[in-house]
């Protein structure tokens, strides 16, 4: 099994890429980044996917691990609650495999930084349920237990109160609204409390670039669980998709 991958990260404003000792968690030489193309289609997508990946100069048979946002089943982009609708029920992994010529696996993005950051970051030996939250353009979640990654969990999308939670309570719905941190925290309060009642996991980590300014709104908070900032920052998508090309098909 290679010691190296490609992680490549999809956001709604850039896609970044790097390669990854899998053994460390760091990546060898430095992070690409290229912008999202406009309409966020496949066809765009996979060609600055292409440009980054020639940019980092890796083996022909370095596999690729790419991080999404959206729900992904074998492969295939169910959800496209912020980029294109072409990605809906798309075959995305077959098709990036055809057009790149490499093995590819195609991941949820809260999945990969979840998956990081109980490997390389704020998570490690961790007993029990970790869940990981992003907060961004949506609200992206990662269940793992034990160091096992239950997959797409879209815990973005509960209905809180009549509303999808991350139309309420992502930074960029704080950002969009003028929220201060004070009234953003007690959405997020209402939000976490839900989560935790739901799960009673026994951390929760917040990434997403907003948890750099974490000491504006964690300590406002009031839970059961340990809530933690992440600490791979905006590695963590290109260190998980990286790290799970190891972990087979899902
Ligand atoms: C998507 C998730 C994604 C999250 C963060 C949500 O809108 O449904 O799949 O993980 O945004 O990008």
């Amino acid at each position: 099994m290679s010691n190296v991958a490609i992680g490549i990260d999809i956001g709604g404003t850039g896609i970044k890429a790097g390669l990854v000792n899998l053994v460390t968690g760091e990546l060898v030489g430095e992070r690409e980044r290229i912008e999202t193309p406009k309409g966020g289609h496949p066809k765009d997508i996979v060609q600055v996917t292409s440009e980054l990946i020639d940019k980092l100069g890796a083996d022909n048979d370095t596999p690729v691990g790419v991080a999404f946002p959206s729900s992904i089943h074998h492969g295939v982009t169910l959800l496209a609650a912020n980029v294109s609708d072409k990605w809906i029920g798309f075959d995305a992994e077959q098709y990036f495999e055809e057009k790149l010529k490499r093995d590819i696996t195609f991941v949820n993005d809260a999945d990969a930084a979840g998956f990081a950051e109980v490997r390389y970051g704020a998570a490690q030996d961790q007993k029990g349920l970790v869940i990981m939250t992003t907060l961004g353009t949506g609200i992206g979640s990662a269940l793992i237990f034990e160091g096992v990654l239950i997959p797409n969990a879209e815990l973005g999308h509960l209905e809180i109160d009549g509303h999808d939670a991350e139309k309420r309570a992502s930074a960029v719905v704080r950002e969009k609204e003028g929220m201060s941190y004070e009234h953003w925290a007690k959405r997020l309060q209402r939000y976490y409390e839900h989560v935790e009642m739901l799960f009673t996991p026994e951390l929760f980590i917040v990434g997403g670039g907003v948890s750099k300014s974490h000491e504006k709104f964690l300590p406002l908070l009031n839970l059961r669980t340990p809530i933690v900032p992440a600490k791979l920052f905006n590695q963590a998508g290109i260190l998980g998709a990286a790290a799970l090309t190891q972990h087979g098909e899902r």
